[in-house]
C-alpha cells in the first residue's frame, strides 16, 4: 500500500491569533515495502506529517492517500477505521499508553476493540508477544512491574498484533539506552524482512537513518528541503553543516581520517562499511609497499 502526499498544507488553529502554519506544500510518495526516514530539527513538522498517514489529521489543504482511501480536508472520521487498522502508529513513549490489568488484555484490546471475539484477539497477542520477545511466564502479570525496555515491547506487541501493513514509528527508541535501542531496531526489521511491513521512520539518530532507511525526508519549517537514499542525503556535507544536521559516526569518523590524511570516498555511512573500506584500502596500501 503507498502513500502518497498532494500539497499538503497543515494550519493549526487556523482562525485564532495563534494560527500556525506547521506544513506547507508536502508531496511525496511513500512506496510500498521500504523503509522511509523523516528526519529535522524540533518543531519541522515530523510529528504534524506522521499523524496524517493514518488519517489522524487531516490535511487544511491538498489530499493524503492512503492505498485506495484518498484523505481530504472534509473526509469523515466514519469510514476511516479500515486505514486505521492498516496503518499502525507507534507514538514517543508509547508505554504511556498501557492500561489493562494484564500484559496479554492489553495487547489483545486493539484486535478485539477491531472486532475480533476474544479468543482470536489473544491468540495475535500472543503472536505479537513472542514476536517482541516477552516470555510466556510474565503474559499474565501486570505490565507495570516491567522494566521500561520491556514495557516498551509490550506497548509495541499491541500494535503489531493489528498485524498492520504500514508501521509508522516516532522516535521509537527515545529514553532507551544502547542496547535497548538495538532490541527495538530489530523488532522492526525482523518484521520489515519478515511480513514486507512497510516502516515510516522518524529519528534524530543519523546512525539508524543510516543503516536501516531506504529513502529519507529532510523536513525544515513544513517543509521538504530534500530528499534522496541515505548516501545521496549524507554526500553533500558542507550544506548539512550549513543546515546544522549531523552525519552518522561512521562518517564522522571517515572525516576525521581525512584529515590524518586516509581518503575514504564516498564516505562510508555503517561501521561496517568503514571497517570493509578501510580493510581494503590498508591491504591495497600493503600490497604496493
Ligand atoms: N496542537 C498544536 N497547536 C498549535 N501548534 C502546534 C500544535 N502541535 C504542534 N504545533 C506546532 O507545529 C510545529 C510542528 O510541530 P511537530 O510536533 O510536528 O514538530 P516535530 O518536528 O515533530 O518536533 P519534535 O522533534 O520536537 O518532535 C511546531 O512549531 C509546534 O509548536
Ligand atoms: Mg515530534
Amino acid at each position: 500500500m503507498d502513500i502518497h502526499f498532494e500539497k499538503v498544507k497543515q494550519v493549526y488553529q487556523p482562525n485564532s491569533p495563534f494560527k500556525f502554519r506547521a506544513l506547507t506544500d508536502i508531496t511525496l510518495t511513500i512506496p510500498e515495502g521500504n523503509i522511509t526516514a523523516f528526519i529535522g530539527h524540533t518543531g519541522s513538522g515530523k510529528s504534524t506529517l506522521l499523524q496524517h498517514l493514518n488519517a489522524l489529521m487531516k490535511p487544511t489543504n491538498g489530499f493524503v492517500k492512503i492505498g485506495e482511501k484518498k484523505i481530504l480536508p472534509q473526509t469523515k472520521d466514519k469510514n476511516l477505521k479500515t486505514v486505521r487498522k492498516k496503518v499502525g502508529m507507534v507514538f514517543q513513549f508509547p508505554e504511556s499508553q498501557l492500561f489493562e490489568e494484564t500484559i496479554i488484555k492489553d495487547v489483545a484490546f486493539g484486535p478485539q476493540n477491531f472486532g475480533l471475539s476474544k479468543q482470536e484477539a489473544e491468540k495475535k497477542a500472543a503472536e505479537a508477544l513472542r514476536h517482541v520477545d516477552i516470555a510466556e511466564n510474565l503474559w499474565n502479570h501486570s505490565p507495570f512491574e516491567l522494566s521500561g525496555g520491556q514495557m516498551r515491547r509490550v506497548a509495541i506487541a499491541g500494535v503489531l498484533a493489528m498485524s498492520p501493513e504500514v508501521l509508522v514509528l516516532d522516535e521509537p527508541t527515545t529514553g532507551l539506552d544502547p542496547k535497548g535501542r538495538c532490541e527495538i531496531m530489530e523488532i522492526f526489521q525482523h518484521l520489515h524482512q519478515e511480513k514486507n511491513v512497510s516502516l515510516i521512520l522518524v529519528t534524530h539518530l543519523m546512525d539508524h537513518v543510516a543503516q536501516f532507511a531506504d529513502f529519507v525526508h529532510i523536513l525544515e519549517k513544513g517543509k521538504i528541503i530534500k530528499s534522496g537514499t541515505p548516501a545521496e542525503v549524507f554526500a553533500n556535507t558542507a550544506w548539512l553543516k550549513e543546515k546544522q544536521l549531523s552525519l552518522p559516526n561512521a562518517a564522522l569518523l571517515s572525516l576525521k581520517l581525512q584529515k590524518k590524511g586516509i581518503l575514504l570516498n564516498p564516505l562510508p555511512l555503517t561501521m561496517e562499511k568503514l571497517v570493509e573500506e578501510l580493510t581494503q584500502k590498508l591491504s591495497q596500501e600493503e600490497a604496493n609497499e
